[in-house]
């Protein structure tokens, strides 16, 4: 019924179909326990692993940059579904670990590509590198799905590759929330996992200072909990002008005492760590239900009023800091988490999407994207069958930008998911220990002195340091 709906909805639209086709990853294999983590902070492991929902966080090797990431995400991509360079009319990736002021990530990820395909193979390709924190890659997907939507790619596929480094300053509290990883979308007119919803796609933008890293800063300044709250009012503004569009299109009707909520089966939220998804959904579920006959019952059931804070007009600054209000805002999330109503919203919604989150950490760009991947393959291991299920994507970037959109799964998902492995697909890691991973946190060793060999894989040799060559980056495929 929901594919029916869409189908006619693009066709009365006169726009192609458009969507995710095939998803690859490429995740370090070098990693740093949590518990190992916590014990040289001393720190409560279960802070880390309960509290924030953080098992490994992935770290990159010293011969590895954002670049090679995402060309390894590329190459599996491509492999796999044997594109030719020929068959890419476009190449987007979208970062925050940006390694150039004006050359853009897509150069090095095509001379690295080339090295495979041969000199100029993707000569014709068009593309440029997208930041805006860890929403670009949405809006790289969007763009380039609009692209094959108004025909201008003439059969050709586009792909989006997200790539980061999550680095934060050691012993900083956002140190526990790293990672690095690379997520390759393959986008066509006939995708084979998604198609996107058109014409409801929505976004909120606010100039803030949540989270950012000036020029030459390796690591980002950071304000976590004024970002946290501040992500979730962004997206549920853009959920708002959503639903919206979502009710005008008629790609979703609702009937009295329904939420937009109970029209997506699956939420996928922006991960800068596993429980963000969990704290994100509580937020917008609490936030549409409130206004609905069933939150009566909710609330009978938790013996709780909802806390209002002192200032309801408040800035951020103020509700964080009103003290009394957060205190009891807290024991109501708790509560509210513990009903079923919740529960089976997480169980069923969002659950399986934070999986891969816990297993490799922070990816910025790419954790909505690995989230998307770790929903469809758990959940299709638990045997829902997800043809024509309807997701929703909560993505957000600090400084701050939201997007909330959606796609239906095709019917020719299968193919795909019935082969997805996540722990095949990371392939087997090592363990590092903490002054290993504080040596190549603090940037000591050189390219050169890589833990791990790599294998079918790119991997940086060196950084050009002379007066003519500063900068530049060498890479080489190793068989
Ligand atoms: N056992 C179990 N849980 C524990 C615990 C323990 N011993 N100690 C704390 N916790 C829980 C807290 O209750 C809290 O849960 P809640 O969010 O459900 O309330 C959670 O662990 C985090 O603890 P808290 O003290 O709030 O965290 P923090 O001050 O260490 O900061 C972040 C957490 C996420 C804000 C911080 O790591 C950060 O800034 N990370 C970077 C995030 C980022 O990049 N954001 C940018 C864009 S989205």
């Amino acid at each position: 019924m929901i594919l029916k709906i869409l189908i006619s909805t693009i066709a009365k639209l006169k726009l192609l179909a458009a969507g995710i086709d095939d998803i690859a990853i490429y995740i370090p294999k070098l990693f740093v326990d949590a518990r190992d983590f916590a014990k040289a902070r001393g720190m409560d492991p279960d802070k880390l692993q309960r509290g924030l929902g953080v098992s490994k966080m992935a770290i990159v090797d010293t011969n590895q940059d954002p670049a090679c990431m995402a060309a390894n995400a590329c190459l599996r991509i491509m492999e796999r579904n044997k594109i030719a360079p020929k068959d890419v009319g476009r190449l987007y990736v979208a970062t925050e670990s940006s390694l150039d002021e004006s050359k853009a990530m897509n150069s090095y990820v095509i001379g690295m590509l080339e090295q495979v395909y041969g000199n100029d193979s993707f000569g014709h390709c068009g593309g440029i590198e997208c930041k805006f924190a860890c929403v670009s890659g949405s809006y790289a997907l969007y763009d380039n799905t609009n692209w094959i939507r108004a025909g201008e790619a003439e059969g050709k596929s586009a792909i989006v590759v997200v790539s980061d480094i999550a680095k934060y300053d050691l012993g900083s509290s956002g140190e526990y929330t790293q990672g690095a990883g690379a997520v390759a979308m393959l986008l066509n007119d006939n995708p084979r996992l998604m198609t996107f919803d058109p014409k409801v796609t929505s976004t909120s933008i606010k100039n803030e200072y949540d989270f950012y890293r000036p020029f030459g800063k390796e690591t980002p300044i950071v304000n976590g909990q004024y970002s946290n709250l501040l992500y979730m009012i962004q997206v549920k503004k853009a959920l708002m002008a959503y639903k919206d569009k979502a009710l005008s299109t008629g790609i979703i009707k609702l009937k009295e005492g329904e939420t937009i909520l109970d029209y997506i089966d699956f939420v996928n939220m922006h991960l800068p760590y596993s429980n963000m998804g969990k704290k994100a959904l509580t937020y917008l579920l609490r936030h549409e239900w409130r206004s609905l006959p069933r939150w009566k019952g909710i609330i009978e059931k938790m013996g709780m009023q909802e806390p209002v804070p002192k200032d309801p007009r408040g800035t951020i600054e103020s509700i964080l800091a009103d003290e009394e209000f957060m205190q009891k805002d807290h024991e109501f999330t708790k509560r509210f988490t513990m009903t079923d109503e919740f529960q089976e919203a997480y169980d069923s919604k969002l659950s399986s999407s934070l999986i891969a989150s816990s297993m490799v950490g922070n990816l910025y760009t790419a954790s909505l994207y690995m989230g998307f991947r770790s929903c469809m393959e758990f959940e299709f291991q638990k045997g829902v069958d997800l043809e024509g299920k309807r997701f929703g994507f909560g993505s957000y970037g600090s400084g701050s930008s939201a997007m909330v959109f959606s796609g239906v799964i095709m019917p020719a998902y299968k193919e795909i998911v019935k082969n997805m492995n996540l722990e095949a697909e990371i392939g087997d890691r090592r363990k590092v220990s903490l002054e290993e991973y504080e040596q190549i946190h603090e940037s000591k060793l050189s390219p050169t002195q890589n833990i791990l060999e790599g294998k079918k894989e790119f991997v940086l040799v060196g950084v050009g340091s002379s007066p003519e060559l500063r900068g530049q980056r060498k890479y080489v495929f190793k068989e």
